[in-house]
């Protein structure tokens, strides 16, 4: 089979990587791809969101199958165009999609479907927003309706801060104000065609680029999995999340592809905090690596509406993924940064590298986005896995390199004895 990727970062890598160990593979695509998608397909110079060339691309290539990864790329309706020249291809029409691209749909949704979530408002001028955020406790959270690449979300500790976020997303947009929720993330992957799904294992992402939860939200630090959901099985989240959302989006808006519920796991249960209508970015990089079932054999079934025949394996253990970013990021962010030590550290039994924002110059390895480099390792626990991962971290380098060091850390606190 001829696959094509559709995207640029380490998610997209990630899955070349598994798609690579397919005996159904013949060819691989990536369009566009980055320094390291190169070394297990080829890259081909189309943007993520120039739907007539990749289209045309397909078509010229015999592409047998095509993945979407980024949801800029869903947003603007790639994949209803290649459905429309009758080409097999992975994720949500632009319609479905919508749960992820619009806050306020995803809100309607979440609501006819009865599925808890935050309590909220949409508003779209300053002095109104400004007057509700008065009357709420904090802390308060103040979103971009639309798509923003994971940056579009301020949890606001002051009413400095709200006032602050309300002056930066208004003049972008309608925003959503909604009440802070405790408790742990946890990120679900349910691959889903027109009848049933399956739910991946329970992973956590690390938001912030400051350790303990401090600083901006930025795309994904690290992620860890699987992990525990205490007091909520899977099947809960199947039933009382998944499933009726899913029911609810049936018909104009049916959804396929990778729905991504980011969850709070509060004192009275599973909230959702979003639904994204792709792969989540890092926890792919995780998932490709735990994941024993060939995937072509899962995506076919998906693109085939045959996955309630399919059983998916995994393998036993943790696997983590710590992201390395670029000074700055998640704001302005340093490129161009030779990159020292990835092979040395690519060399250590159980660590997988997958690369997001990299460039070839000559035979140099340069920074060319926000999270440069994911680094993976596998562990027969949680504590083994971090330690070989960060032993990996050690050996590379690049200016202004940043990370968090506390990736998987309040896991291991929370089960000390079971983890270690
Ligand atoms: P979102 O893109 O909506 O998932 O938001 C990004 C991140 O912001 C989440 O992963 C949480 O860490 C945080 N966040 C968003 N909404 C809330 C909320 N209502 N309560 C607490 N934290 C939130
Ligand atoms: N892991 C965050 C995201 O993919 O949105």
């Amino acid at each position: 089979m001829k696959i094509l990727v559709i995207g640029s970062g380490g998610r997209e890598h990630a899955l070349l990587w598994k798609l690579s160990q397919s005996p159904k593979v013949t060819q691989l695509f990536v369009a566009p791809g980055n320094a390291g998608t190169a070394a297990v397909a080829t890259n081909v110079q189309i943007g993520a969101t120039e739907v007539a060339r990749l289209v045309e691309f397909a078509i010229k290539e015999t592409v047998d199958l095509t993945i979407v990864g980024p949801d800029n790329a869903i947003a603007v309706g790639v994949i209803d165009a290649f459905r429309e020249k009758g080409l097999k291809v992975f994720g949500p029409t632009k319609a479905a999609g919508q749960i992820e691209s619009s806050k306020s749909f995803a809100k309607e949704i979440m609501q006819a479907a009865s599925v808890p979530t935050a309590k909220y408002q949409t508003f779209a001028d300053y002095g109104t927003a400004w007057l509700y955020v008065q009357r709420q406790n904090l802390p308060i959270v103040v979103k971009a309706d639309g798509l923003a690449l994971g940056k579009g979300v301020f949890v606001c500790h002051t009413l400095e801060e709200a006032g602050n976020a309300l002056q930066k997303l208004i003049p972008q947009g309608t925003v959503v104000i909604e009440e802070f929720l405790e408790g742990n993330e946890v990120s679900i992957h349910a691959i889903c065609d027109e009848k049933s799904f399956v739910l991946f294992p329970p992973s956590r992402d690390h938001k912030t680029i400051g350790e303990n939860s401090t600083g901006p939200n930025t795309g994904g630090m690290g992620v860890i999995a699987p992990v525990e959901t205490p007091g909520t099985g899977l099947g809960v989240i199947a039933n009382q999340i998944v499933a009726p959302v899913l029911a609810t989006l049936k018909g104009s808006a049916t959804f396929t592809g990778c729905l991504y519920p980011g969850l709070k796991m509060t004192k009275t249960g599973p909230y959702v905090l979003e639904f994204n209508a792709r792969f989540g970015d890092p926890e792919t990089e995780v998932y490709m690596r735990l994941l024993k079932t060939d995937l072509v054999d899962l995506i076919m079934a998906a693109v085939d509406n045959k996955l309630s025949t399919l059983s998916v394996e995994w393998h036993s253990g943790f696997v983590v993924d710590v992201v390395l970013a670029a000074e700055g990021y998640p704001g302005e962010y340093r490129r161009g940064d030779a990159i020292e030590g990835v092979q040395q550290a690519s060399d250590i039994k159980g660590v997988v590298i997958f690369h997001g924002g990299t460039q070839s110059s000559g035979s140099d390895l340069i920074t060319s986005g926000g999270r440069v480099l994911h680094i993976t390792a596998l562990g027969d626990t949680l504590q083994r896995a971090l330690d070989t991962a960060y032993k990996a971290v050690a050996l590379i380098h690049f200016q202004g390199m940043q990370y968090r060091r506390d990736i998987g850390v309040s896991e291991l606190r929370a089960h000390r004895f079971s983890l270690i």
